[in-house]
Parts: structure tokens; sequence; C-alpha cells
């Protein structure tokens, strides 16, 4: 190539590369529905329980790429045995060592993303960061079997348990009535606790 060639191609580089940052995309195609979110993305979401809730905003939701896939449930128990994470956690996750993950209690956050975030980053307790042994499906494939088990929270409901609830359990009654189904099925831990009606955040969204 010539060298005004080269120039221009570089030239033509560069003018994308800012075209890219301007609008903050990266330089990958356009997600298809359902792509599974950028690590960046996923690193910005901040840590649960741990961070306190009146201090944790509520991130941009990520929710698991395999949602409601039971193949990836099924693979997520595979690899949850394959790579002993049952050696630590129990087979069926009810803990041993490492903590239970079929409870509402989360250290360090139980939406689908946060959990990936432990996995995907390790804790310091004891919990061995996964990446980059496991590739990001993997990771969520995992999450995918953990949320079958019960003890998560719904991406969508993530707002409410910020502000409505004690930190590790589950959001309020009231609330829960105003969530999707599958957030309502898990069913709030300590029923008779504290919150009031008067609490209960109707219109999560809202507010700042
Ligand atoms: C060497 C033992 C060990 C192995 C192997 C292990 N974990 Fe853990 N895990 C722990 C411990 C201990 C903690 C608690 C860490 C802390 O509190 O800082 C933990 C924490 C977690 C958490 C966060 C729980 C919460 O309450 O927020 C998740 C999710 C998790 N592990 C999933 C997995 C998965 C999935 C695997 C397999 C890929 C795995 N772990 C393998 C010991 C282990």
């Amino acid at each position: 190539m010539s060298p005004a060639g080269r120039t221009a191609l570089a030239l033509a580089v560069l003018a994308l590369g800012g075209c890219d940052r301007m609008q903050g995309g990266s330089t990958v195609a356009a997600a298809p529905e359902n792509a599974a979110p950028s690590i960046e993305a996923i690193s910005a979401v901040p840590l649960g329980d741990v961070a306190g809730p009146g201090k944790t905003p509520a991130p941009a939701i990520q929710d698991n790429p395999y949602a409601h896939n039971p193949q990836a449930v099924q693979q997520g128990e595979d690899l949850f045995v394959r790579m002993n994470c049952a050696g630590c956690h129990g087979y069926g996750a009810k803990g041993s060592m490492g903590p239970n993950l079929t409870d509402h209690y989360w250290r360090y956050g139980g939406t689908p993303v946060q959990i990936f975030k432990s996995i995907y980053e390790g804790r310091p307790q004891g919990m061995p960061a996964w990446n980059p042994a496991l590739p990001p499906n993997d990771i969520w494939k995992l999450v995918s079997y953990i949320q079958s088990l019960g003890g998560t929270f719904p991406a969508s409901a993530y707002q409410a348990w910020v502000q409505g609830d004690v930190p590790g359990t589950q959001f309020s009654p009231e609330t829960a009535s105003t969530l999707p189904a599958d957030a309502a099925k898990a069913k709030p831990r300590n029923e008779t606790a504290t919150s009031s009606p008067a609490e209960a955040r109707p219109d999560p969204g809202k507010t700042p």
C-alpha cells in the first residue's frame, strides 16, 4: 500500500474509533436481544448487602441471558458438580464450608448479575474467582442453576429490595404483589417482620 493509502486507512480507523467512543458503544456489532451483558456493564453493578442498602444505587438491570432456559439450568448443575462448587457449597448448594446458595440470605447480593459477579470475581472469605477459568456463558449457566434453587431475587425486584427491606431478606408482601409472577413466588422471608404498608413502595422507580 502507498504511504498516502496507509495514512488514509489510519485516518479511517481513527474516525471509526472516535465515533464509537462518542456513542459510548463498543466495536462489536449491535447485540442481539437477550445477549449476555458486557463485562464492563457487569463490573459497574455495585456489591449487594455488604455495601449497605442505603448506599447502593440501583444498577442498570442486567438479566441472565439464559433466563427461563431449562437446558442452561441443567448445564449449570453439571458445571456446579464438575467445577467442584459442590465441594464447598454442598451437593444441592445447601451450604457446607461455603454458604448456602438456596436461601434468601446473600452476602454479596442475590440478583442474577450480583451472583455472576461473586462467581466471576471471587469473594474474600474463601471463594475463588472463576474468571478466566470459566467463560462468562458458563458462569451465566451456573447462575441459572442457582436461580432455579429459589433463593435469588429477580432483577426486576432489585429496587424494591434496596428500598423496602432489611438487607438480606426478601421484599415485603405488599411490594411482592406489585412484582412479576416469578418475583412474587419467592416468599418473603420474614412475613411477620417490621415493614408496614406505609413503607412499601408501589412505585419504586419514581424516586431517585
Ligand atoms: C474453595 C471453596 C469454594 C469453591 C470451590 C467455590 N466456592 Fe463459592 N464461596 C465459597 C465461600 C467460602 C464463599 C463466601 C465468601 C465470602 O463470604 O467472602 C463463597 C461465596 C459464593 C457466592 C456468594 C454467596 C453470597 O451469599 O453472596 C456464590 C454465588 C458462590 N460462592 C458460587 C460458587 C460457584 C458457582 C462455584 C463453582 C464455580 C463456587 N462458588 C465454588 C467457597 C467456595
